[in-house]
């Protein structure tokens, strides 16, 4: 039995996905950690954006325009309240966490120098690494890593060490895609500070589980994706401290950003449209916000501690599988279990439970790095949302099972 204050099965009526059947079996879907499915009341969003006040926004005086244009702004201010940021311009939209990276990392180049120093995590999603190496070609500042342990936590004794006043950029994920690990942000932060160095931190796997408060963290950028919370792909959003987002230059050159523009010199939009050069993904933005209002009027207290009990659950009877074995067992961690089995391959794994119609994800997860750490190809990883259930649980200790007795 799991205990819960939240009504599982009229959640999963919000989601028409969920109904539907793959390979003959109900869908059983277990790959939120890349991406979450979308209630009604977000598709609703969308439908009604293209269907009654499609237009492009800050840029018309007709009533389209204008309707666009205040839904899209109110939707920022969603988002600024949601994560408790001071001003509605340092919400920049992007495309997406990756994006929200680089327009940091490529603003950077101009304040590093030779032998500045990055750190960045062990356990980070590749789009949390090359950006960085990229940054540091460019300037010569070097990347050095903070280590993490067997369980998948970050080994804090050698992150105070690496931070000197060299430190000028540290990098860490809030949660880990790979491992669920929830990693300790506000020593993190803190500590980054005290040497002078900004923080970014990529909220990308938290901002399902977690509702981050970025006022009380006191980070310098903070990142997330829409679709991770029940939104559409191909929208996100950079958090920027004024004060940075006021010294970095622009990330691209277009329309929308510009404040004057004639052939001798262009000057620049104040924030937050300086980041937001040419037409931006105005639905995908609106439903950003409309996903945000879902997820709260659920709660966020009520879906951790239910996401916790069936990862908690799941956790127990994945384990009684012979040779089953879980990376990624830190002591604070979201609802994302990576295993294998011995002398089994995971994609094969995975291969086998999506005929039964359990969807899971196999292989690296973005993260190489993880994996060379472990020594091993990848991983199967189950990651669980607030409308699955024990049953669906179930299902995937039976789908293993089953795959591991035709594969051994
Ligand atoms: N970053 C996404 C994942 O972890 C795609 O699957």
């Amino acid at each position: 039995m799991i205990e819960t204050t939240l009504d599982i099965q009229a959640i999963r009526k919000d989601f028409p996905i969920l109904q539907r059947e793959v390979n003959g079996q109900p869908l059983v879907y277990l790959d939120n950690a890349a991406t979450s499915q979308t209630p009604q009341q977000v598709i609703d969003t969308i439908v009604d954006y293209y269907q009654g006040y499609n237009a492009n926004i800050h840029r018309g005086v007709h009533t389209l325009s204008q309707e666009a244009t205040d839904a899209y702004e109110v939707a920022r201010q969603k988002i600024q309240k949601h994560f408790n940021i001071v001003h509605s311009h340092e919400v920049i939209f992007t495309s997406g966490t990756t994006q929200s990276i680089n327009l940091v990392a490529t603003g950077f180049t101009s304040f590093l120098k030779e032998g500045d120093e990055i750190l960045v995590s062990a356990m980070e999603h590749h789009s949390n690494i090359v950006p960085w190496q990229m940054l540091c070609e460019r300037t010569g500042a070097v990347l050095k890593v903070i280590p993490m342990n067997l369980e998948g936590e970050l080994v804090m004794e050698e992150y105070q060490s690496l931070l000197s006043e060299r430190t000028k950029l540290v990098f860490c994920n809030h949660v880990s895609n790979a491992l669920g690990t929830i990693n300790p942000i506000e020593e993190i932060i803190e500590a980054a500070h005290k040497v002078g160095a900004a923080v970014l931190i990529d909220g990308a796997q938290a901002a399902a589980h977690i509702k981050a408060d970025l006022q009380a963290l006191d980070v310098d950028f903070y990142t997330v994706s829409a679709h991770k919370v029940c939104g559409p792909t191909g929208v996100g959003m950079l958090y920027g401290k004024e004060e940075w987002l006021k010294k970095l230059p622009p990330y691209q050159g277009g329309g929308e950003m510009i404040a004057e523009v004639t052939f001798e010199k262009t000057t620049y939009a104040d924030l937050p449209h300086k980041f937001e050069a040419g037409t931006p993904n105005i639905c995908g933005g609106i439903a950003f916000g409309a996903a945000l209002d879902y997820m709260n009027s659920i709660g966020f207290d009520a879906i951790a501690q239910y996401e916790d009990e069936l990862m908690q659950y799941a956790t127990e009877q994945l384990l009684a599988i012979d040779g089953l074995k879980i990376y990624g067992t830190a002591a604070h961690k979201t609802s994302v279990i990576s295993f294998n089995i011995e002398g089994v391959h995971p994609y094969d794994i995975g291969t086998i439970v999506d005929k039964l119609g359990i969807a899971v994800r196999t292989g690296h997860h973005c993260a190489q790095p993880i994996m060379d750490f472990y020594q091993i190809p990848g991983t199967v990883r189950a990651s669980f949302s607030f409308y699955n259930t024990k049953e669906e649980v179930d299902k995937l200790v039976e789908g293993v099972v089953r795959a591991r007795n035709m594969l051994l």
